[in-house]
């Protein structure tokens, strides 16, 4: 069973070909282009899809090498996402599927993160709780089976990685901020600097991100040019810290109240080590099972789109070319 996977709800535009649980090839170029401008430009990422989709997809069929008459199906992300970026994907996938002959499945982007972590594992079993960490989202869902999702937990302001972004660009880092601050807190001191752990009222188990930004601005503003540049490693090293201790105290809440003992953290800032070898302190006493997608499937990817069709695929969840971009999808749809 060979899947094509497409990917472009934001700024990668990636494919990837997939046999059942196997990842054939998955190709996924990084708009860099977005850099100068501190985040993504909506309109320049959909024209950079549609200039790079079909190399892409010609590249991924090569390094699987295998012919497109093999497919079976076409996996689409066609939500949630940057609507313009999101219809490149769709439009290519049909396009496909009506020159092929093979059906198309709708994929949910942040599905795609949730089966991330079952490429190449057959460790992850149902129920699972599974900690959602992107740019966009921060979500706990509990995973019942597959299509049997309750929400547990979200962000009632800003998500994780979006922390992480903002904060970078008040310590005049680059976009995407995760990996820049990750890089300069490398070294720093975390204790350095206090910031707020956020407590939400009637809320225990949700998240709140905004507050610490504020803090971070309020610090810049505080410290002199010269300061700064003195402890931008402290500061990053403890801004780092606070987003991550504020994941792992909602996990701890969570846990203690439902009987779940496999985790399951995805998204672009699962990729964070600090917050992976943190986790794993949590877990010292080894009673749960917790598994983070390979380092190259937490940010956007096709890959993990060609996991979740697989799951559609098995379950006859087709969709047919009346299939629409939905920026604001949602996961139980
Ligand atoms: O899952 P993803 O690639 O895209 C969305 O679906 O949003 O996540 C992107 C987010 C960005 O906010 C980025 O700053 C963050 O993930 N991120 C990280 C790291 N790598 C990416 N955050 C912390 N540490 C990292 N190493
Ligand atoms: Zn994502």
């Amino acid at each position: 069973m060979y899947l094509l996977g497409i990917e472009t709800s934001c700024d990668e535009t990636s494919v990837a070909i997939s046999h059942k649980r196997n990842i054939l090839s998955n190709v996924t170029i990084s708009q860099i282009i977005h850099k100068k401008y501190g985040g993504v430009v909506p309109e320049i990422a959909s024209r950079e899809h549609l200039q790079l989709i079909t190399d892409v997809a010609e590249e991924a069929l090569l390094q699987a090498s295998i012919d497109s008459n093999k497919l079976n199906a076409i996996a689409v992300t066609n939500g949630p996402g940057l609507k313009g970026a999101l219809l490149v994907g769709l439009n290519f996938a049909k396009g496909l599927s009506i020159s092929l002959e093979i059906p198309i499945i709708g994929v949910n982007h942040m599905e795609g993160h949730l089966f991330s972590s079952f490429i190449g594992s057959d460790k992850v079993r149902y129920p699972f709780l599974c900690l959602l960490v992107s740019g966009g989202h921060t979500q706990i869902w509990l995973v019942n089976s597959y299509k049997n999702y309750d929400l547990m937990s979200t962000t009632i302001d800003d998500a994780a990685g979006e922390a992480f972004d903002k904060g970078a660009r008040i310590l005049g880092l680059n976009y995407p901020g995760g990996p820049e601050i990750e890089k300069l807190a490398i070294g720093g001191d975390f204790k350095a600097f206090k910031f707020p752990i956020p407590k939400i009222k009637n809320s225990k188990y949700n998240f709140s991100f905004s507050g610490l930004k504020t803090s971070l601005y309020y610090l810049s503003k505080r410290l002199d040019e010269k300061n700064i540049k003195a402890s931008r490693k402290d500061i990053a090293a403890s801004y780092q810290e606070a987003i991550i201790d504020t994941l792992i105290q909602k996990v701890k809440y969570l846990t203690k109240q439902i009987n779940v003992y496999s985790l399951v953290v995805a998204g672009g800032v699962a990729s964070n080590k600090r917050f992976r070898s943190k986790l794993d302190d949590f877990n010292n006493q080894g009673l749960y099972q917790i598994s983070f997608p390979e380092l190259k499937y937490c940010t956007d990817n096709a890959a993990m789109i060609c996991m979740a069709g697989y799951e559609k695929f098995i379950n006859k969840n087709f969709s047919d070319l009346s299939l629409l971009a939905n920026p604001n999808l949602s996961m139980n749809e």
